[in-house]
């Protein structure tokens, strides 16, 4: 299919997202260059994009640049400009000081100010505008995660002929928690501009139907959504809305091939010996955000050590963390709680040359990653709540020794799909504890046995199984298409 073309033809299929899949970085010496953007979203999605040709619509991570439409691996890329006000109030503010806590179970308070309302709806309608002047007619839309829950609806009108799916990535919460919004039906009715609206698991598709119901006042279907099948439906007015659930995936093949590439597993041997050979690596990777248990962890880790379990000389324990939306007060706060609790393991437990504790503060490009995952004998992945989570998918990936072991937190998405970890609550320090001491003294067949059935899951359900659902799902019925 022809998608943007520079003679202005429109687009056939866009992604609609907060961020760009490359981030504008401004160095010191005022020159400028783009980079991989952080986080799942663009993970997932950016693999799939470049296969199947179309454009995507998002900001590029800095606050006042204005630049052209540009072509990167085959995908046209447009750029939405935000003012500093617009990056403090819309992006820090209502979605990350509002939204973000408050769809993961509040475990940090929401701040609910009516003027970042105000620019989340402004900037929203940003995305909108832009979004249908670049759409062809009829063209296949796909709105993407909480940064954006208004744009379906503006959009629809702006743009009625468009074909418009929704995905949320990250959860949505328990109805009670939804409440206390002051613009819950604002959101909900932004969403009902979607002809498909989908979530992780059948749960947040459910919360969203009962929300329609009682906030809008509409009669949606009452029978139990399925994963990826049975999409539940709201009737709006002419329209009918699905509502389904899609679980996110990752290019499983892609990371496949990169593990096992000699270059890689040279790599993972070398980060190892750097390490100075542990009879154990564990590991972590994590953008730094307080929903993803850094800290619960490192706590686990120090009791261990506390108590003589786990020998100082025998691990070593890899932090990466993604540095994130490091403006906002809740993750600064985080992020000094986790650096104190390195130095005070550290302080304890390491001798010169030879750190307990290795946390680096920085990202790394996906070679490296795959390389500390090839490394890695137990992987720690404890978020207090994740819509998915695809670093533990990643790992798993990795594995085709059918080497390490994983500790997975139910309350993240992908515990439902990767039943063979070690799934633990996170809350339950001697729960954690227990599940690392179990991951670390593991019987290699009984590993073996875990690990196989973990990339059977891993490697059949990938992203393009994931995005075809969807878009499968997104496409008129044929008795639509009738009437
Ligand atoms: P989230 O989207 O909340 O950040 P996910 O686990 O869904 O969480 O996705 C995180 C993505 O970011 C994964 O693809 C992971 O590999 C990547 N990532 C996280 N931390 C790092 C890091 N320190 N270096 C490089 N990539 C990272
Ligand atoms: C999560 C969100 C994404 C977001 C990513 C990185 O994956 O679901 O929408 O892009 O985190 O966060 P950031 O604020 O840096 O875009």
């Amino acid at each position: 299919s022809t998608t943007d073309t520079p003679d202005g033809g429109g687009a056939d299929f866009i992604v609609v997202a907060n961020r760009l899949p490359v981030d504008l970085e401004r160095l010191p010496d005022g020159t400028e260059r783009w980079k991989h953007s952080p986080g799942g979203l663009v993970s997932a999605l950016e693999p799939f994009l470049r296969s199947h040709s179309g454009a995507w619509v998002g900001w590029p991570g800095v606050p006042d640049v204005n630049v052209d439409k540009f072509d990167e691996d085959g995908v046209w890329l447009h750029p939405v400009t935000l003012s500093a006000e617009e990056v403090r109030d819309y992006y820090e503010g209502f979605s990350n000081a509002t939204l973000w806590p408050l769809y993961h179970d509040v475990v940090a308070t929401p701040v609910f100010d009516r003027s970042w309302w105000d620019a989340y709806v402004r900037v929203n309608r940003r995305f909108a505008e832009a979004s249908a002047q670049i759409a062809a007619p009829e063209a296949v839309v796909w709105v993407q995660d909480y940064q954006l829950q208004l744009v379906p609806a503006m959009l629809r009108e702006l743009r009625p002929d468009l074909r418009i799916g929704f995905f949320l990535h990250i959860p949505f919460p328990p109805t009670e928690l939804f409440m206390q919004l002051p613009w819950r039906a604002e959101i909900i009715r932004g969403l009902l501009g979607a002809d498909l609206v989908g979530f992780h698991r059948p749960g947040g598709a459910q919360n969203y139907l009962w929300l329609a119901r009682r906030l809008i006042g509409l009669e949606p279907s009452r029978g139990a959504v399925g994963v990826r099948t049975r999409p539940g439906v709201v009737q709006v007015g002419d329209r009918s809305v699905r509502v389904g659930a899609f679980p996110i995936s990752i290019d499983a093949s892609g990371l496949d091939t990169i593990a096992r590439s000699k270059e890689t597993m040279q790599r993972a041997r070398q980060v190892r010996a750097d390490l100075g050979n542990p009879r154990k690596i564990i590991l972590g990777v994590d953008r730094l955000d307080y929903t993803k248990g850094i800290d619960l962890r490192l706590y686990a880790l120090h009791e261990l050590l506390t108590e003589g379990r786990v020998d100082p000389s025998e691990v070593a324990m890899v932090q990466l963390a993604t540095p994130s939306r490091e403006r906002v007060e809740h993750y600064q706060r985080m992020r000094s709680e986790i650096e104190q609790m390195v130095s005070r393991i550290n302080g304890e437990f390491a001798r010169v040359g030879r750190p307990v504790v290795h946390y680096l503060h920085q990202s790394v490009d996906r070679k490296e990653l795959a390389a500390f995952f090839s490394a890695a004998d137990v992987m720690l992945v404890t978020p207090v709540r994740d819509g998915m989570n695809l670093v533990c998918k990643e790992y798993v990936a990795c594995r085709h020794d059918l080497g390490g072991a994983l500790v997975l937190s139910e309350f993240a998405g992908a515990a439902a799909e990767l039943t063979s970890a070690f799934l633990v609550n996170p809350h339950d320090l001697d729960g954690v504890k227990n599940a690392m001491h179990a991951a670390l003294t593991i019987d290699p067949a009984e590993g073996r046995r875990r690990m196989r059935a973990l990339r059977r899951q891993v490697l059949t359900h990938d992203v393009d199984r994931w995005a075809r659902s969807f878009l499968d799902a997104l496409r008129p019925s044929t008795q639509e298409a009738l009437i």
